[in-house]
């Protein structure tokens, strides 16, 4: 069975490649680079021993990808392909409803005109917004998300059930990612952000290696144990074997299905921290700072509906996360660059 993954030389497409083709699937990338390198491609290949078949195009230029279905027999699609950086987004929104709106629907267009009727999209848990209960359960309310990152990704989800809907046919996954860190054991492939990092992991790994000279620690007044906020941190590779697992599911199930993916376990920043000292044997500098706007001071998943339908359960612990991260960041300090 061939799947396309656009967005797929990414840090979670990158994995998930790597994790469909170990299962038998042939992959097809379609990835315009503008935030990922083409290097990556040939570190799948070699972890796999199989390469992708890759294209350089922008997944909203509809001739471009019209192509690519040509050209193979898509079976199933993986929807990575937009912007995430937070922050930007409230900077500059336009841009990034824009990317993430035109990408999804040419790729839907393009999708009912090949007759391919098999997507995942990769969704965040910031569709739960901040005033739900923890362990967020996929029923849940969805909404009052706070910046266009989160609201394209809300609006997403909303455009896929609807076209769900409309076609009888179509089977849709909508995975709900946590906090997705760690890096593939080989240390071949991990997160590469261009740039300085706005996520935990990578600013740490990149004071690890010398790149920052602190970890700013955001907030110590939330109220948690150690006043850091909490979050559920789940291994790239776990969270990559979910996507191999939600294909499998949507070959035999239409309609619209959600699920998160998660540990079901909550740590802090600190938490982190110190699991990643331990891990690189050194300290981490921290310099403590103020609460980032926007930030919620707990939440974590519940991960019951993946463990029971998707058969689907996250096996590294945070330790593990922090090492390969470590693992990847020491043997590549510039990411994919030379
Ligand atoms: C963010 C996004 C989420 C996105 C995810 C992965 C928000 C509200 N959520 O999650 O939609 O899916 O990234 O891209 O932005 N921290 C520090 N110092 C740092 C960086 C982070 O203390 O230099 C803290 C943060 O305050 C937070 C925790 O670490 O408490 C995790 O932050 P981060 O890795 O950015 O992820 P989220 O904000 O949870």
């Amino acid at each position: 069975m061939k799947i396309l993954l656009t967005g797929g030389a990414g840090f979670i497409g990158s994995h998930t490649a790597v994790e469909l083709l170990n299962a038998g699937y042939d992959v097809v990338i379609a990835d315009n680079l503008s935030n990922s390198r083409e290097k990556v491609i040939d570190r799948i290949e070699k972890i796999a021993g199989k390469r992708p078949k890759f294209y350089k195009i922008d997944v909203a230029n509809k001739e471009e990808l019209s192509k690519v279905f040509d050209e193979n027999k898509i079976e199933g699609v993986i929807h990575y392909a937009g912007f995430k950086c937070v922050p930007e987004s409230t900077k500059v929104p336009i841009k990034y409803y824009r990317n993430n709106l035109d990408t999804t629907l040419t790729l839907l267009e393009v999708m009912e005109e090949k007759n391919c009727n098999a997507i995942v999209f990769s969704s965040s848990a910031t569709v739960y917004g901040d005033k739900n209960k923890i362990p967020y359960e996929e029923t849940m309310h969805t909404g009052d998300t706070t910046n266009a990152y989160s609201s394209t990704k809300l609006m997403i989800e909303n455009i896929l059930q609807d076209v769900t809907r409309a076609n009888p046919n179509m089977s849709t996954i909508i995975l709900r990612y946590f906090n997705p860190i760690g890096a593939h054991p080989s240390g071949l492939i991990g997160e590469a952000p261009q740039g300085i990092p706005n996520n935990l992991m990578p600013y740490i790994t990149q004071t690890a290696v010398g790149i920052r000279d602190h970890l700013s620690v955001f907030g110590t007044d939330y109220n948690t144990p150690d006043g850091t906020c909490i979050r559920d941190y789940v291994h790239i590779v776990d969270l990559a074997k979910g996507h191999v697992s939600a294909i499998k599911y949507a070959v035999d199930n239409k309609g619209v299905n959600i699920f998160n993916l998660g540990t079901g376990k909550g740590s802090s920043v600190l938490d982190v921290v110190h699991t990643f000292e331990k891990a690189c044997g050194k300290e981490i500098p921290v310099v403590y700072e103020d609460r980032r706007p926007g930030d919620i001071d707990c939440f974590y998943a519940s991960v019951e509906k993946a463990n029971k339908i998707l058969n689907w359960k996250a096996e590294y612990n945070l330790y593990d996360m922090c090492a390969h991260s470590w693992n990847w960041q020491k043997n590549n300090p510039k990411g994919y660059d030379e």
